[in-house]
Parts: structure tokens; sequence; C-alpha cells
């Protein structure tokens, strides 16, 4: 009786373990799919979207072509769409937003596909006054600043609470916070480094700060227009948390403490990324509210996931395939 009872058990344990190896193994079971998309193309650039409201633009524009056999594939909960962008060969990702999906989206993608760089395209909250919503912002670096330290009482801090204290600053219980840099392992060297400011690489961004012909809305209807045309600004900074920021205090500090011009859950994670892997990286992002600054033309915040949208498809055209980027260009 006994050894029925246990030879039961043990059937029940190896048939459990066997449901466990194949819940385990389904992304590598995925893997020949993967191969052969790979062998598709010589390199996919990876396009970073956080949400669906970003992905609309690329669907309505009609420049981009879903691959006919395999439009997309499954991994780890997160769809990869596969395709052409202008032509060029492209893999784009919804990460769903927050710095955690952000994170290990981009590092899925670049896992597990050919992709010869980040592209990352969405929008921001500005914290500089001279940028208007529906400009976009090529960030030239950008930090992680929820990687923070919480002083005790009476410590000293960089964000010191009691500096906001109504209606005069003065002490207190929250005490202050000071800000880390986060550790980056580098894949080729296997150095863990301590970075507060991750760079877009450099020839990249020459060229995405150059860029000819992007097509910049100003208008939501034919009556509702901006007062003047949107602009392409290179060479800010961004600063990236898990805090969507709504806040006048906390939108001058950032601008002041860190000279930051725009803020967002996304662009340090995806630059960390690219920088574990090595691997070149360009953001654009189109300014689509102000942190907590002034409300004007805030029914305008669309225009700024277009223009981001505008803005990326034409240097992934200009980058990816110079050819058919002449021809999209005329
Ligand atoms: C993935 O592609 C299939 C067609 O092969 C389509 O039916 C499905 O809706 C797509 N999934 C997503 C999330 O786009
Ligand atoms: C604000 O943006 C302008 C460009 O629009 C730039 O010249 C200036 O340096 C920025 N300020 C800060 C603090 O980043
Ligand atoms: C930028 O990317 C290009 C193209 O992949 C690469 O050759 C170059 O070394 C990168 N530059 C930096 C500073 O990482």
């Amino acid at each position: 009786m006994r050894d029925v009872q246990a030879a039961a058990l043990w059937v029940v344990m190896v048939a459990g373990m066997a449901q466990l190896s194949v819940e385990h193994s389904l992304n590598y079971r995925l893997r020949p799919l993967i191969e052969n998309i790979n062998q598709q193309a010589d390199s996919y650039i990876g396009l970073i979207i956080e949400s669906s409201n970003h992905e609309k633009p690329l669907l309505n524009s009609g420049l981009y072509v879903p691959n006919e056999g395999t439009p997309n594939i499954t991994i780890s909960g997160r769809t990869f769409h596969i395709g052409q962008l202008n032509g060029v060969d492209v893999i784009y990702v919804k990460t769903g937003g927050g710095v955690i999906s952000t994170a290990s989206s981009a590092q899925l993608l670049a896992d597990f596909f050919n992709i010869k760089g980040f592209v990352h395209y969405g929008t921001v909250g500005s914290v500089n006054d001279t940028l208007f919503i529906g400009d976009v912002v090529i960030p030239s670096q950008a930090a992680y600043i929820s990687n923070l330290q919480w002083k005790k009482y009476n410590s000293k801090g960089t964000l010191k609470f009691g500096d906001y204290n109504l209606p005069t600053a003065g002490e207190n219980s929250l005490g202050a916070v000071t800000f880390d840099p986060t550790k980056v392992f580098i894949t080729h060297s296997g150095v863990i480094e301590n970075v507060f400011w991750f760079p877009i690489n450099s020839t990249w961004a020459d060229t995405a700060n150059n860029l000819q012909g992007v097509k910049l809305e100003q208008c939501i209807s034919s009556e509702k227009c901006l007062p003047s045309e949107p602009e392409i600004v290179s060479g800010l900074r961004a600063a990236s948390s898990d805090i969507y920021v709504q806040n006048a205090a906390l939108r001058e500090f950032i601008n002041t403490q860190f000279k930051v011009s725009v803020v967002d859950k996304s662009t340090a994670m995806i630059l960390w990324v690219a920088a574990t892997v090595d691997i070149p990286v360009v953001v654009f992002k189109g300014v689509s509210n102000t942190a907590g600054g002034s409300t004007a033309y805030s029914s305008y915040n669309s225009l700024g996931s277009i223009n981001a949208f505008n803005a990326a498809a034409n240097f992934i055209a200009s980058i990816g395939n110079p050819v058919a980027a002449s021809k999209v260009m005329k």
C-alpha cells in the first residue's frame, strides 16, 4: 500500500516537474523562430515605445510595413513587432511604461534579436520654460534620479524637505534625500561602473541633430494651432524616475539642481541597457506637458508623440538606409 502511494506521489511530482520545465523553456522553444527572424535582415533597429498612444502615430503614418511571415513574436509577455519603417528593418516593442518594464523590454530586445542600436521616441514633461508643447527634444544625456538615500532628520541632503515648508522654510521630519549613481554592468569587459549621466551615442546624435525635412505638426485641427511652429531642440539633459512629476516645486528643483530640461520614466533606463550591451542609442521626446508648470496649450499634448515619431522615422531612414532616405525626403 505504501509503495503504491509513494509511486502515485512520484508520478504526480514528475508530472508537475514536466509542466514546470515546459513553462520555463517557453523562451527557449521560440529560438528557431527567433533565429529565422534574425536571418531575415542584416540587423534591426530596436524601436522602443511606451504605450499604444505612442504607437498610434507609427500605425497611422503608413510608413510601417509588418513582416509577412512573422509580424510579431511574444517573449516573456512582451510582443515584439517585426517589420520595416521607411524601408528599414525594425523590431518595435511597447514596454507599458515604468522603469522596470522599460529596462527589461530593452534588454529582451537586445538579447534575443540582432539589434544594431536603440531608437526610443515618446513624450516628456518639460521643466524648462523655453520649451513648448509639441517641441521635440533629443537629449544629450540622461540621469536616473530615483536611486535615493533617505536621510535621518536633521542630516544634510541634496533635497531638504524643510526648504519647502509653508509659509516659511524650516525643519521637516522627513529630513532630506541624496541622489546616487546607478551601477552599470558592461558586457564586454565585465566591469561594473557607477554612472549618473548616461550619454547618447555621439555618432547617432550627430545624425539626429542634423535631420532635414522633419514634419513637425503645429495644429490639432484646422482652427486650433499653436502660436509658433514646434522645433527640434538638442543638447539638453533628461531625468528619468518612477515619478510622474506634476509639482511646480519639484519641477524647479530638478531644473536648477541637475540642469535638466525634460523628465520622463524611460530615457535613462534605455540608455542604461544600451551602455550594458554596448550599442548606440538615440532618443526623440515630444513635449506633451509641463510637469506642473504652466497649463497653457495642454490640450495640444498629442502633438508631442506625433512630432517625436516624425523625427524618429526620419532618423531611422537616415541611419538605416541612406538610399531609401533620399527617396523619402523627395
Ligand atoms: C500578432 O500577429 C498575428 C498574426 O500573425 C495577429 O493575429 C495578432 O493580432 C498580432 N498580435 C499583436 C499583439 O499585434
Ligand atoms: C533650457 O532650454 C534652452 C533651449 O531651449 C537651453 O538653452 C537652456 O540651457 C536650457 N536650460 C537648462 C537649465 O537646461
Ligand atoms: C556610436 O555608435 C557607432 C556606430 O555603432 C560606433 O561606431 C561608435 O563607436 C559609437 N560611439 C560611442 C562614443 O560609443
